[in-house]
């Protein structure tokens, strides 16, 4: 196990294993929403605290949570957590795991950094501490380290600062899973893709779809369309996972293609074709309704 001065230890990646603990996050007071979409998943053992929803799946029910999920913001793979993340702190956390079992020396990786500490003064500081870290722990391994790429990693890690906390994790979604594909420019205040889906899930969208097939959906402001489109993606049961161009967690050594390709078969197979009134948007600003 890896100890951890703080919560329970987290026990290392082992890729022969049928299941593990994983860590989805959610922006404040969706928690529930991100549970109850879980659950829906096949997720078990679900656990609240104040960094998120940890559950265990297997690996078709994460890849399910990958695709799927409308709310969460991020579905992690935690590795380490520590307190007091001082720059030192941040790169022996990430020194001592063994990054060879979880990633190769041919796949790019990054390091994001979210929320703060007074422990740290520049996030980006921390991150380059993980990133050291992770880095010179290859080398011991191999004598090699793998390359950085900040804009199209193959693996993105991630440090969540939580005060005087800190947890290290990888990052299955690489990156926001808001970031749907489909948001070109999006006007003066674009809503998250994922508060615009909670937002109809709390107004009732998904279950007035059931039992109202004939539902007309209007949003009179709808600036460039999430609402619009996030209702759009609800009626015709489209996993939001589908539009992300080249989404797979494919640097991951746990990540199995063929599986991953089954579960996306699937997720098209639920798509079906929407044969209600069409779903409305308007919007005075051209530009906003253009994006
Ligand atoms: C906060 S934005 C909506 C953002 C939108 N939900 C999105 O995700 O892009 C509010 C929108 O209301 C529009 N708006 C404000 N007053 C309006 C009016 N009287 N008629 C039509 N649209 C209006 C603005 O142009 C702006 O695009």
């Amino acid at each position: 196990m890896t100890e951890s001065s703080s919560g329970e230890p987290i026990a290392p990646f082992d890729p022969t294993a049928d299941d593990h603990e994983y860590l989805a996050t959610a922006a404040g007071g969706l928690a529930p929403l991100v549970a109850r979409e879980l659950e829906g998943f096949g997720a078990l053992d679900l656990r609240e605290d104040r960094a998120g929803i940890h559950f265990r799946a297997d690996l078709a029910t994460l890849y399910r949570c990958l695709l799927g999920s409308r709310v969460a913001s991020r579905i992690l793979l935690p590795l380490a957590r520590f307190d007091e993340p001082d720059g030192d702190a941040c790169y022996v956390a990430s020194r001592t795991l063994h990054w060879p079992a979880l990633f190769g020396l041919n796949a790019t990786f990054a390091v994001d950094v979210t929320g703060k500490s007074s422990h740290i003064g520049h996030t980006h500081f921390a991150g380059v501490r993980v990133k050291d870290g992770i880095a010179d722990a290859f080398r011991d391994a191999t004598g090699e380290r793998p390359d950085v790429d900040a804009a199209d990693p193959d693996v993105r890690v991630l440090l969540q600062l939580q005060g005087r906390q800190a947890q290290v994790s990888l990052d299955l979604g690489n990156g926001g899973l808001h970031r749907r594909g489909y948001r070109g420019s999006g006007g003066d205040a674009p809503l998250r893709e994922n508060l615009a889906a909670a937002l109809l899930m709390r107004a009732g969208w998904p279950e007035h779809l059931e039992t109202h097939p004939d539902a007309q959906f209007l949003d009179p402001f709808c600036g460039s369309g999430t609402l619009v489109i996030e209702a759009a993606l609800m009626a015709t049961h489209t996993a939001p996972g589908l539009l992300r161009e080249g989404f797979r967690p494919h640097g991951w050594s746990g990540h199995d293609a063929g599986l991953w390709d089954r579960c996306v078969a699937e997720a098209r197979d639920a798509v079906r074709a929407w044969d209600g009134p069409a779903l409305l948007g308007s919007d005075r600003d051209r530009g906003a309704v253009a994006a």
